[in-house]
């Protein structure tokens, strides 16, 4: 029995030296692809354990090519994995961990028209074209290369930009910084106003491949085409001055191409720390129209209750009319893109795709995935119409804020380094009494000695969205504005 451990221990010992000095990774991948590999080159793969049709692994680089060459018709095929037990834990079937948390989340309603509505005219397709030639302009975005990591800080910049650009206060953008790649990962916070614990996330990846050398990587349809939409989506949500309830997250996820990584350590990190996040839709390729519908939902890797959900959101919005969008379901296979990812740590995740599958771009990951080939991003638009439907459904609008600014034009309101400046004198309207409230719906100010045009220094405040309602003489609806403290 001694005898038996002792060389049990060597055998680990020197599976572990080769493991090092053949410059090996563990994965995961389906039990039938890693048998298979196992059988043509035994040693380039070893299957450390599996779990009903999944394996854990531990593979070199020659093994990872010969399962590309072999098995596959797309993709490397595995997920890769930090350690052998990220491994062997990612296959233990965790689909089910937080879904009765998830569950009493999302309510699975559709009641934000009034939103929603008026957000659907304010996506602009030349905006989506332009982002995907601005990206398909770093020549490549492969995760090792240096240009990956500046479209990276440079979206960073964008979003930043764009958020300004609509005076939200409530939006941050941050860099992820990953440990296997170089290149950062980039998120978007717009901070949830009522119940900021939850989160609903919608993600692409940045980064793009090419089997004909890295160097030439234009990636427009995989995945510039899903940066493009998200970020239209949450432009238009500016535009229309939706402020959520819950935490809204926009990811564009680093070194997707090479196995899922960047998806993959944010949302190990996300479920490690318990973060509660309803639900999350993944848009990888967006822009080549291949099937006789629009979308195809994958419905392997995803949640079946957030695709159908996804689809009513379809049936209610974009039945007919100019923003009709058709849709049917396909498969991927395996784990094709970051929602695996999301539902790999028993998250709720969807992922709605360009076309059936087989009936996609199939200029993907060479250096003929460029904008050129469709020249229109007609049929992105309509996946950022999804996105921005999803994100306001699930997240839904603040009731405080849903009140619309009714302040004529005439009036004049801002707060400005502590200062509430006003001037009523063209609106021909006697103002009784003010009150100045903070987004959780707390009184900060208020006054009733109120002149037509006047300037109060406040109380310190914090920054974020303000509501000010001006009480007018006759007692009418009072004037509602919303303000932002800087
Ligand atoms: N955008 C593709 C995913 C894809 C390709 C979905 C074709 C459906 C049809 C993604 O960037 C990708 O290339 N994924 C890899 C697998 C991943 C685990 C690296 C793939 O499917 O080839
Ligand atoms: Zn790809």
């Amino acid at each position: 029995m001694k005898y038996f451990y002792t060389l049990a221990l060597c055998l680990l010992i020197s599976i572990q030296v080769t493991a090092q000095n053949q410059d090996g990774f563990y994965a995961t991948m389906s039990l039938h692809h890693a048998k298979a590999l196992a059988k043509d080159v035994p040693n380039e793969i070893e299957i450390l354990s599996t779990f009903r049709n999944e394996a854990a692994v531990w593979m070199t680089q020659t093994g990872s090519h010969k399962l590309h060459d072999r098995i596959l018709t797309h993709g490397p095929g595995y997920i890769y994995r930090n350690s052998q037990e990220e491994a062997v834990t990612a296959i233990q079937n965790p689909q089910n961990r937080l879904a009765d948390n998830t569950r009493a989340a999302l309510d699975f309603s559709i009641t934000e028209d009034a939103t929603v509505i008026p957000t659907l005219d304010l996506i602009q397709t030349q905006n989506i074209e332009d982002h995907i030639l601005e990206l398909e302009n770093y020549g490549t975005r492969y995760h090792n290369r240096a240009s990956a990591t500046q479209a990276a800080v440079d979206l960073k910049t964008k979003w930043e930009e764009m958020a300004a650009s609509y005076g939200r206060t409530d939006v941050s953008v941050r860099l992820f910084n990953h440990s296997n790649t170089q290149m950062p990962s980039v998120i978007l916070t717009i901070a949830g106003a009522e119940i900021p614990d939850e989160y609903v996330i919608v993600g692409g990846h940045l980064d793009s491949t090419s089997n004909q050398g890295n160097d030439n990587a234009p990636g427009a349809d995989d995945d510039a085409s899903g940066i493009a939409t998200i970020t239209e989506a949450t432009r238009a949500l500016f535009e229309v001055g939706f402020v959520p309830k819950r935490t809204i997250e926009v990811m564009a996820y680093a070194a997707e191409e090479i196995g899922l990584v960047g998806s993959n350590e944010i949302a190990s990190q996300y479920a490690a720390n318990n973060v509660n996040v309803v639900a999350v839709s993944q848009f990888d390729m967006t822009l080549f129209n291949g099937s006789s519908n629009d979308v195809s939902f994958i419905s392997d890797f995803t949640s079946g209750e957030l695709t159908s959900y996804m689809m009513s959101l379809l049936d209610h919005y974009n039945a007919s009319g100019e923003h009709q969008v058709t849709y049917s379901t396909s498969v991927c296979n395996y784990g094709c893109s970051d929602h695996a990812s999301w539902t790999g740590q028993g998250y709720m995740a969807a992922f709605p795709f360009e076309a059936n599958f087989g009936q996609h771009n199939g200029n993907i990951h060479s250096t003929g995935d460029m904008f050129s080939l469709t020249n229109t991003a007609s049929h992105a638009t309509k996946f950022a119409k999804l996105c921005a439907e999803f994100l306001i459904e699930v997240a839904k609008n603040n009731e405080v804020l849903a009140v619309n600014d009714v302040l004529a034009s005439s009036i004049y309101v801002t707060i400005q380094d502590g200062i509430l400046s006003y001037d009523f004198t063209a609106s021909q309207k006697e103002v009784t009494s003010i009150q100045l409230y903070s987004i959780k719906g707390q009184e900060v100010y208020t006054t009733t000695t109120v002149s037509e045009r006047d300037q109060v220094t406040l109380p310190t405040l914090s920054t974020g969205v303000h509501i000010a309602t001006f009480n007018t003489e006759n007692n009418t609806t009072p004037i509602v504005k919303k303000l932002i403290v800087n």
